[in-house]
């Protein structure tokens, strides 16, 4: 019998409206006051629509901030939440809104009709709270810290409507929503699914921990991010490329479902391990994948920092499992991947090269090592390193 997880809270929102109704918002919304979103807030909005972020319905409010950034739970204290979602443009805009106000909102082309907020509040941030316990650096050279800083200093929060997702048109067949994905574990019969977050081109380590995890359950969600990650990521139709000749080339397709995630990464380590965890049960998981230094960047977590967090939620308030990994390598004496958990491989023993080396190796026209990358990977990468000087 095929049952599915429930999404946080209880029930998947849909914020999106279709045949007269939307029809009726976009009559009115030509007369509302008009805000542009950037990239992130697109992607937060998108979030929301369908469901990504439920049980939000909106953008959030002084309550819900304070709630977030004081207990890492959504007021109420039941659901854990650990990353804020503000809409806080810049002031300048700000100022000309008032409560009780209906905007209209438009995608980051500017040209786009996203759908409308109904204004509850307008209430100050406090970035340097917010970046202390969240990111836990007030470090503004950190990206997510910095995309934080870079913010109006007010949020407006309300429920939000949507007549239509951003205007993509690249992967548009691996868009699926919340509804969508959770459709398709239906149609495949899976009742445990595990997701795969990822913003990096797939190398054997990520293989590894993947490959264990499908070991144990029904079938994989492959699903990385692809809404605005830092100037040095490599960008998402480059890393789709990867990603589909992997699959193509060694993994049953039955077992595995490849979608996007449109969020925005916010490089905030453990936090975002959890805020990852949460958005992959809407989309229908039931385990998630944790390895190092999940979403970390630079020096600013622990290796396992985004393990630990998991202890300090009771396992109700996230309801999926987190399936945590060690830092995974090419044994050479094992002759295969393993981890310090699985191996005595001594250091000199095992290959596992910094993002940072592998960059330079692929700028300079060199395959990385097969115990690496995939050859084909790999190519796609030169390719990639090259058209872009
Ligand atoms: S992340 O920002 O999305 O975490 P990345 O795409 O590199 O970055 O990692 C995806 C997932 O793989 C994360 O859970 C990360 O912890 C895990 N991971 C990456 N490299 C390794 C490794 N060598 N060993 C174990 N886990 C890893």
């Amino acid at each position: 019998m095929h049952s599915l997880i429930a999404p946080h809270g209880g029930t998947l929102i849909d914020r999106t409206l279709s045949g007269a109704a939307a029809e009726e918002l976009r009559a009115r919304a030509g007369s509302l006051k008009s805000v542009t979103l950037d990239n992130r807030q697109s992607s937060d909005f998108e979030m929301i629509a369908t469901g990504g972020l439920s049980p939000l319905t909106g953008f959030m409010n002084s309550e819900a901030y304070q709630s977030v950034i004081d207990t890492l739970h959504l007021p109420g204290g039941k659901l854990a939440w650990t990353i804020p979602i503000v809409l806080a443009p810049e002031d300048s805009v700000t100022d000309g809104l008032s409560v009780g106000q209906e905007i209209a909102l438009y995608y980051d082309d500017g040209a786009t009709l996203a759908g409308t907020l109904a204004i509850d509040e307008i209430f100050p941030l406090q970035k340097e709270l917010e970046a202390q316990r969240v990111y836990r650096t007030t470090d503004g050279a950190h990206p997510g810290v910095a995309a934080v800083y870079a913010q109006g200093s007010r949020g407006i929060s309300g429920s939000i409507q949507a007549v239509a997702l951003p205007p993509y048109g690249d992967f548009a067949a691996e868009r699926l929503t919340p509804a969508q994905t959770r459709a398709a574990f239906g149609e495949r019969g899976w009742n445990t699914v595990v997701a795969f977050q990822t913003r990096n081109p797939i190398h054997r380590a990520h293989e590894y921990i993947i490959r264990c995890a499908m070991e144990i359950v029904d079938g994989l969600l492959l699903h990385p991010l692809v809404g605005a990650t830092k100037g040095d990521d490599i960008p998402a139709n480059v890393r789709m490329d990867c990603y589909r000749v992997l699959l193509d080339n060694y993994f049953p397709p039955n077992r595995v479902q490849l979608a996007v995630n449109p969020a925005a990464m916010r490089y905030a380590g453990p936090s975002e391990a959890i805020f990852h965890a949460l958005v992959r049960k809407n989309y229908g998981c039931t385990h998630f994948i944790v390895g190092r230094d999940h979403a970390g960047v630079g020096n600013y977590y622990g290796t396992y920092d985004a393990q630990k967090i998991f202890d300090e939620f009771d396992a109700s308030a996230i309801d999926i499992t987190p399936l945590k990994f060690e830092h995974s390598f090419w044994s050479i004496r094992d002759g295969g991947m393993a981890t310090s958990k699985t191996s005595i491989a001594a250091p000199e023993e095992r290959i596992s090269l910094s993002g940072t080396k592998v960059r330079e190796m692929l700028r300079d026209g060199i395959e990385p090592p097969v115990e690496f990358t995939r050859p084909e990977i790999a190519r796609i990468l030169i390719n990639f390193m090259r058209s872009s000087g």
